[in-house]
Formats: structure tokens, C-alpha cells, sequence
């Protein structure tokens, strides 16, 4: 049996930094709010420069240096992401170029917020099989670029960065198992518009659009159901995670998953405060912060959660 083992991590964030100070000052909103109804306290803000192919490079350079390899140990690229650069080619195509290397097959998911965990299960599956050996997975998002600034509901919540890990075969665990799903009649409460040049209808703009109370209410019911499915397909109990990282969008959402897992918070990874909601970068960077600070060490179990627009969901249980 072969299982999918993660060999390093890597993330990037912009260097611009907005605090929730400095948008007070643009759109009627306080720290206060902000901080109470979702924890978060600041964001990075991709510039020109950042695209989701520029801050998955380096993202996945950190990853390849972490796991000890080069760009040419790596079999496939996949990466999720939202926001691509281009229309085409794909991201992972711009991010293989980036890195000098040809031929190994590199490909985009488009799974919103739930992108990354999305991808892992992709990785998972070709490693599993035996039939791809090393993958480079990144998660990356440059949401600001769609967020509308003077829209106060929604341009507090998000902010850009990318996150990878490097899988390899290998005999033991590893990931244990993923679990993704999906609802497509939750459609309208979480979209962007097309931005392609005229498909967006009369009235509409090219910006991130959400009824953030039914996210709110449909998240934490979701994620509650697929991390105890992920529980029990290994029949584990709660008391063997190590590691809560969940998807970043807000500390509330996180705070009532790791009630319901009986999780004290120092068990949970928590980045929202610094990064807000980072879409599919957002699992990936917690997991880097907290390999690279030293919480998370090798035999650890984790438990790995998000949920995006679509509705997409999924967990996946790793051992480190
Ligand atoms: O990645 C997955 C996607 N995202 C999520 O998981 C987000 C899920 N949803 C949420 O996190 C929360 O629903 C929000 C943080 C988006 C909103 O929190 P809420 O407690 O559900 O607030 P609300 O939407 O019910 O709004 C309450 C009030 C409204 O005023 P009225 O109608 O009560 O007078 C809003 O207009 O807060 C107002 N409001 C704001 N006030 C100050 C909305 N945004 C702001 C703001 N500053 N930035």
C-alpha cells in the first residue's frame, strides 16, 4: 500500500499590509466590528507583481527547499487557485515556467475556498495509484483583486497569499484519508460574476458577492458533518487530532468546530487574526506557520478542513 506523505511546506504572503485601522479610514467600518464578528485584525494585499502564478512559485520553491528536493525531482503541478493570471494558459502552466522545468503535467482546480484540500485529494489519488511519485500542490489567491473595496461586507473579510506542500510516495502514512463535497443549489450565496469580458449580466459587477449569514449557518453545520466523516472513516476519536488547521475565514466558524471536536484552541492553528480569509491559500499557510514555528512535528495527526463558494467542502486526516 502507498500512502502520500508530505515532504516539506512553503507559503508567501504580500508584503503590503492593510490593518483594519486603515480601512476604517475608506469605508464605514471599526476594528471593533471587524475583530468581534470575525477575528480578523489585518490582511496582504497582493500588488501587480503578486499574481497567483509569482506567490505559488515562491510559495513552492520554500516547499522543494523544505523537502529537501529541486524543481526537477517534481512528477506533476497542480494548483488551485481562483484567480488565475490568465485565462490561459492555466496557473500551474505559468508556475512550471517560473521554474525552468517542461514536460511534467501541470494543471489548475477551481474549487474556491476549498481548493487546496481539493487538490490534496488529487495528489493523493495519483500517488496512490502509483502512478505519479512527487507532486508540487499549491494553493493560491489573490482575491483582493475582485474584492469591491467600497463594499464593507465582504472587502474586510479577504486577503491574498499562496501555500504548498511537496508530496511524495511513500510506505507509511501520511495522508490517511480526504473527504470533498458539494451542493451547487448554494450557487447564489457566495459568486463572482464572470469577469470574461461581457457575461457579466446588466447590474452586475466583476466582484465577490456574498449572503455572509447563510455562509456562515451552511459552514459550520458542513464542516461539523465531513470532519466527523474523516473521524470516522479511520475510526478515530477527536482526542487523536493533534492539530485542528482549518480554513481561515472567521474565528468564529473555527471557534465552533473546535467546540464541537472538544478541541482547546492552542490545538488549532489560527492565522485569520493576521492573513483573513485567503481562499484556497489559506489551509496551506496555517499548515507552514505552524511546521516552521515547531507546533507541528513528524507523527503528528492533523486534521485539515474548508469549505468555499459552490457550496465545496472537505477534510483530510494526515499524519505528518
Ligand atoms: O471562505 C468561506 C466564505 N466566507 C465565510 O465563511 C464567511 C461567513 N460569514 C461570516 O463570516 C459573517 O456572516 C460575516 C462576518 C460576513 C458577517 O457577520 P454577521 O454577524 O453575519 O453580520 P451581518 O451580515 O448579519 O451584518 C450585521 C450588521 C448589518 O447591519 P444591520 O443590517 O444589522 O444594520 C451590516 O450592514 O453589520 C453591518 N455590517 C458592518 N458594519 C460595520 C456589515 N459589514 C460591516 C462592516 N463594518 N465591515
Amino acid at each position: 500500500m502507498k500512502y502520500s506523505r508530505i515532504l516539506g511546506t512553503g507559503s508567501y504572503l504580500p508584503k503590503k499590509v492593510v490593518t483594519n485601522e486603515e480601512l476604517s479610514k475608506t469605508v464605514e467600518t471599526t476594528d471593533e466590528w471587524i475583530v468581534s464578528r470575525t477575528g480578523i485584525r489585518a490582511r496582504h494585499v497582493a500588488n501587480e507583481e503578486e499574481t497567483s502564478s509569482y506567490m505559488g512559485y515562491h510559495a513552492g520553491l520554500r516547499a522543494l527547499e523544505a523537502a529537501g528536493l529541486n524543481a526537477n525531482d517534481i512528477d506533476m503541478i497542480i494548483v488551485a487557485t481562483t484567480t488565475p493570471d490568465k485565462g490561459l494558459p492555466n496557473t500551474a502552466c505559468l508556475l512550471q515556467d517560473r521554474l525552468g522545468i517542461t514536460g511534467i503535467p501541470a494543471f489548475d482546480i477551481t474549487v474556491a475556498c476549498a481548493g487546496f484540500v481539493y487538490a490534496l485529494s488529487v495528489a493523493d489519488q495519483y500517488i496512490r495509484t502509483g502512478m505519479i511519485k512527487t507532486i508540487l500542490v499549491v494553493g493560491v489567491d489573490a482575491l483582493t483583486a475582485v474584492t469591491n473595496w467600497e463594499d464593507r461586507s465582504t472587502c474586510v473579510l479577504f486577503g491574498d497569499g499562496a501555500g504548498a506542500v511537496v508530496l511524495q510516495a511513500a510506505e507509511n502514512p501520511g495522508i490517511l484519508s480526504t473527504h470533498l463535497h458539494a451542493d451547487g443549489r448554494q450557487k447564489d450565496s457566495l459568486y463572482i460574476p464572470s469577469w470574461l469580458p461581457g457575461q457579466c449580466k446588466k447590474d452586475e459587477v466583476p466582484y465577490i458577492s456574498m449572503d455572509g449569514r447563510a455562509v456562515f449557518r451552511f459552514a459550520v453545520k458542513a464542516l461539523e458533518e465531513v470532519v466527523e466523516e474523516a473521524l470516522a472513516a479511520n475510526q478515530m476519536s477527536q482526542s487523536a487530532i493533534d492539530w485542528l488547521i482549518p480554513h481561515q475565514a472567521n474565528l468564529r466558524i473555527i471557534t465552533a468546530l473546535a467546540e464541537k471536536l472538544k478541541l482547546s484552541l492552542d490545538k488549532v492553528v489560527v492565522t485569520v487574526d493576521r492573513h483573513a480569509n485567503t481562499s484556497a491559500a489559506s489551509v496551506p499557510m496555517a499548515l507552514d506557520e505552524a511546521v516552521r514555528d515547531g507546533r507541528i512535528q513528524r507523527g503528528h495527526t492533523l486534521l485539515l478542513d474548508a469549505i468555499g463558494g459552490g457550496f465545496v467542502w472537505g477534510a483530510a486526516l494526515i499524519v505528518y
